[in-house]
């Protein structure tokens, strides 16, 4: 037997039996779900720690949240929250294993899956990794509000294909030149090339109230005037010694110092993240985030 028709075999071996063989097209989710990517073009601008902060203060809110860490890089989510993946989504992508005994119990309630050559697999899968992908996620649609998925930095075509497939995208910038020129030029490659028109934006480190909204409206009078793309500011989170500790600790800022200002004011952006309206239509359903993923694999990852 060949390594494909095992591969075959095993992913078969994974349908539900009760629901029969299922596609893209027959992925029975009903509840709507948040597919939100948390980007930002540059690297050490808060990313990783947002999109864990943003998941707990969501969890604290009895939202289900699975939080999928879309970057191998060095610090990233396991790293920060002191896990240790056992298995991780390539093995959901032969076929061997399911969603759920891939995925860590993260703290405050999320469930993490963990970064791994999977992800940029993700981008490049056979019909058979495919197939397998589709079951996983078909079998925790029914049990998740939101998903929020960590990207890595940089425009690569992974980063580009989770951003252009989720619903909403979140760009976190900080006061620095070289933050806010990759920030542009990313929101200027997923808007003229990808199609996606609004961006939520996170200024982090900030100052002072009065710094997030200037670098906020930096950004949005370039983006407004060379651009056909929505810009809404989400808020600030101000520099706060209590992050940097947190990941030294191996801790989330929201479980070690959670009336901190930065908490609060993660607090207050779940909060809003919370009130964003949950798309009816196809788009929000997570089968739509899969086949908007997988599509653009078929574009950009041969
Ligand atoms: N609001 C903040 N206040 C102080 N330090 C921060 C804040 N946000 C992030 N940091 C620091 O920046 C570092 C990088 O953050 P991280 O989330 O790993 O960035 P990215 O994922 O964008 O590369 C963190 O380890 C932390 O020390
Ligand atoms: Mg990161």
């Amino acid at each position: 037997m060949n390594t494909i028709t095992r591969l075959a075999d095993r992913a078969m071996a994974q349908k539900p039996k009760t629901a029969g063989a299922r596609d893209i097209n027959s992925m029975s989710s009903n509840r709507p779900i948040k597919v939100i990517a948390v980007t930002g073009g540059k690297g050490g601008v808060g990313k990783t720690n947002m999109s864990v902060n943003l998941s707990i203060a969501l969890a604290e809110m009895q939202r289900r949240v699975i939080l999928m860490d879309a970057d191998l890089g060095l610090a990233n989510v396991d790293v920060l929250l002191g896990l240790q993946a056992k298995h991780t989504l390539a093995d959901v992508l032969d076929g061997s294993m399911s969603l759920r005994e891939v995925m860590l119990n993260g703290p405050g309630g999320i469930k993490i899956v963990p970064a791994s050559s999977g992800v940029q697999q993700m981008t490049q899968l056979s019909p058979q990794e495919h197939a397998s992908l589709i079951n996983a996620f078909s079998e925790v649609s029914d049990q998740l509000d939101i998903l929020m998925i960590d990207t890595a930095a940089g425009i690569s075509d992974t980063v580009i294909s989770f951003v252009q497939a989720a619903q909403e995208a979140i760009i976190v910038v900080c006061d620095e030149p070289s933050s806010i020129t990759d920030a542009y030029a990313l929101i200027k490659l997923l808007n003229a090339e990808h199609g996606v028109f609004r961006f939520r934006v996170i200024a982090n480190m900030t100052r002072s109230t009065q710094e997030g909204i200037n670098l906020f409206n930096k950004l949005n009078s370039v983006c407004d005037r060379f651009l056909d793309a929505s810009l809404q500011y989400l808020g600030h989170v101000p520099f706060d010694e209590n992050v940097r500790k947190a990941v030294q600790k191996r801790q989330p800022l929201m479980t070690f110092a959670p009336r901190s200002k930065a908490a609060l004011s993660i607090r207050a952006m779940a909060q809003k993240i919370d009130q964003w309206p949950v798309q009816t239509t196809a788009r929000g359903h997570l089968e739509f985030f899969l086949e908007r993923l997988l599509q653009s694999a078929s574009v950009s990852g041969y």
